[in-house]
């Protein structure tokens, strides 16, 4: 399984953030988390922020919507060119309406759930999704301890996914770490987003790396 390291940008210096998305050029995607202070107590950035983002990133861009209504708001950063957008289930109103119009205008469509949010609900929807993002905190806010409460959901959700033979990618975001990846992908996680891991690296390109090489083995060993 090919493993997927996004670092996110939350943990990045907002005012030089074109140097700060060429710090982690050696990743598969830059996470962009985007709160409203509605969903989620904190507010970062906005389409306007994320296109410009877009124009300059060497690699593709991950956005994580924790917003109110993204029945409205997540359709235009499909437009502007992202390669993926997630929102959350807990906030969507219709979101196999939402997924296909994410896909109809090119973008790739995640789903996101909250800690305490169960996954069976959405199990027979998988092939709408190109990716179901399992939060490991409380979104809200980088630098929080990953919760291994959620350990059983993912490898439900792996299990679920290996099942329906959709192409489903299983990300996990908050408290990555070189060593909670482990636990996160023997559950069954492939996609990985590590903001203060990587940012508060020395030096971020080999802690993307050795991130990404640590979940391969995971799953060239206990997994295969
Ligand atoms: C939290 C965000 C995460 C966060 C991850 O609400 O969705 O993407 O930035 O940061 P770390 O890796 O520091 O937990
Ligand atoms: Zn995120």
């Amino acid at each position: 399984m090919r493993c997927c390291i996004n670092p996110s940008i939350l943990s990045a210096d907002f005012v030089n953030l074109q140097a700060e998305l060429d710090r982690i050029a050696a990743a598969d995607a830059v996470h962009v988390d985007v709160m409203d202070n509605h969903f989620v107590p904190n507010l970062t950035l906005g389409l306007p922020v994320a296109s410009r983002i877009q124009a300059v990133s060497p690699i593709p861009l991950d956005a994580h919507l924790m917003i109110e209504d993204p029945d409205r708001w997540a359709p235009g950063f499909a437009d502007a060119g992202l390669a993926s957008v997630t929102f959350h289930a807990e906030a969507a109103t219709a979101p196999i309406k939402l997924a296909r119009e994410l896909r109809a205008r090119g973008a790739k469509a995640g789903l996101a759930l909250r800690p305490a949010t169960p996954v069976e609900p959405y199990l027979d929807l998988l092939h709408e999704f190109d990716m179901i993002l399992v939060m490991t905190v409380e979104p809200g806010f980088g630098g929080q301890s990953f919760l291994d409460v959620t350990l059983p959901k993912i490898r439900r959700a792996r299990a679920a996914i290996d099942g329906s033979g959709a192409a489903v990618q299983l990300q996990v975001d908050g408290g990555v770490t070189e060593e909670t990846i482990v636990r996160a992908a023997e559950a069954g996680a492939n996609v990985f987003v590590a903001g203060s891991s990587v940012y508060g690296a020395e030096d971020p390109e080999r802690a993307i790396t050795r991130l990404r090489d640590i979940a391969e083995s995971v799953w060239a060993g206990a997994r295969s």
